[in-house]
């Protein structure tokens, strides 16, 4: 729990970057790739393999104005590393600190006039919090570490104790949110101003097995969409605030996310984005290519005709979409290639392929294995 040197507040003012994307690979790397022109077309090289971040590197969450990202890794125990980005791109570890295990995905969120980054313990049955930036010399501890009752949990294999799969804040930033594949639910966290701790105050229940993995807030903050693993739903939430917690309106509607509204056996859905009024799911083991992305649009009453894309590779566990919605890279799991495709700022429609990188190691499909996550700094 050392810091590796001095990690100072870094308020650099920055020149604005080239498009760079960074990747968390299972293999034990942070890759830095670099999204460049080439005469009329696109270019993707891989400019850095970092030995970083523990021997599960798993996710990555940047934070904008001191250009840090900052990744967790899944092994046991885990570890909490922020990277610093420099000049031309490249990056550097600051510290390296342990944390509960199964990291697998982090949120920065403010209370009071600290900043806070939660990491969500899918294989730990916890949630921790750090105060951020670290400063000085100082051993480094989670503020606090909140731990889920091992029950209630849900019928399925990998449902034997509470998995959050992911740490969210809402709209107001006053609530974290956490969806719990393990216990199905998603647990709603009041934030504390005074410390930053986070305390459970309500929860959004789903039928026993379903499994909700991810979440995005979209309409203006009105409504909450979930995507489901064990069942492959998409469901959409109306929210609203009380006094002391975020909850839904009424009951939730869910539907499958692909075209005939049936999953293909053995295909599971995996990352969410809301891209103004367009939502994209990725959809692992599809059929086509080994996996694909789902588009559709959200019209405030139903969840609307799906067109699908193939991913470009097996596995598209995570992606993300640029600034100005004019490109989506999808990170293929197990083939562990990246792909950036064209997309319709105005449709939200996914065009053609861009440019292709394979980087690191190929994983097998269903193991911890290749590509964990994406995230592009601009
Ligand atoms: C980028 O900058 C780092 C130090 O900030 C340096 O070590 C590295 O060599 C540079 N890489 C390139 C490709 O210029
Ligand atoms: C930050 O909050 C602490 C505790 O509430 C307070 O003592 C301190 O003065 C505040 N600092 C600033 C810069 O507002
Ligand atoms: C979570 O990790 C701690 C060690 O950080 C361990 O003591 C505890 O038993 C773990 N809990 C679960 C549910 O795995
Ligand atoms: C931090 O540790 C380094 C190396 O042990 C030491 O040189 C430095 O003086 C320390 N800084 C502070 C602020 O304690
Ligand atoms: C839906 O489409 C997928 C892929 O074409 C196919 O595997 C599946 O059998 C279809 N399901 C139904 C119920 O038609
Ligand atoms: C992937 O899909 C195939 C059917 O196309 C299925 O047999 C296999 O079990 C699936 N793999 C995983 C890891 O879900």
């Amino acid at each position: 729990m050392k810091l590796l040197g001095q990690f100072l507040a870094l308020s650099l003012a920055l020149p604005a970057l080239a498009s760079n994307i960074y990747i968390t690979h299972y293999d034990g790397h942070v890759y830095a790739l670099a999204l460049d022109k080439d005469g009329d077309a696109l270019k993707l090289t891989e400019k850095q393999a970092l030995k970083t971040c523990g021997a599960m590197p798993s996710w990555l969450t940047l934070q904008e104005e001191s250009k840090i990202l900052w990744c967790t890794d899944e092994n046991t125990p885990g570890t909490l590393t922020p990277l610093q980005i420099g000049r031309n791109g490249s990056i550097k570890a600051l510290a390296e600190v342990t944390t509960p295990p199964g990291g697998v995905n982090s949120a920065i969120y403010p209370a009071g006039n600290k900043t806070f980054l939660a990491v969500a313990h899918y294989g730990n049955a916890s949630i921790s919090s750090f105060e951020i930036p670290f400063t000085g010399n100082k051993t480094i501890e989670p503020a606090h570490v909140h731990r889920f009752n091992l029950s209630p949990h849900g019928p399925k294999p990998g449902q034997e104790q509470p998995r959050p799969h992911q740490v969210f804040l809402d709209p107001k930033k006053e609530y974290i949110i956490a969806p719990d594949l393990g216990s199905d639910r998603i647990r709603i966290m009041k934030i504390d101003k005074k410390d930053g701790r986070l305390n459970q105050c309500g929860e959004i229940l789903y039928p026993a097995g379903v499994g909700p993995r991810q979440g995005v807030f979209m309409d203006d903050g009105s409504k909450l969409y979930t995507v489901s693993e064990l069942e492959g739903y998409l469901c959409r939430h109306d929210i609203a605030y009380t006094d002391s917690c975020l909850g839904v309106k009424g009951a939730g509607i869910c539907d499958v996310p692909y075209t005939n509204r049936t999953l293909p056996k053995g295909a599971t859905l995996s990352g969410i984005q809301g891209v103004g009024s367009t939502i994209h799911v990725s959809i692992r083991n599809d059929t086509q290519e080994g996996g694909s992305i789902a588009t559709l649009h959200t019209d405030g009453k139903a969840i609307g005709p799906v067109k699908l894309t193939g991913s470009g590779g097996s596995i598209p566990r995570t992606f993300v979409v640029n600034k100005q919605g004019t490109m989506l890279a999808v990170a293929n799991q197990a083939s562990s290639n990246v792909v950036v495709f064209a997309r319709d700022p105005k449709t939200g429609q996914v065009g053609k392929k861009l440019a292709e990188l394979k980087v690191g190691k190929e994983g097998k499909v269903g193991a911890a294995e290749g590509i964990s996550s994406i995230v592009w700094a601009e």
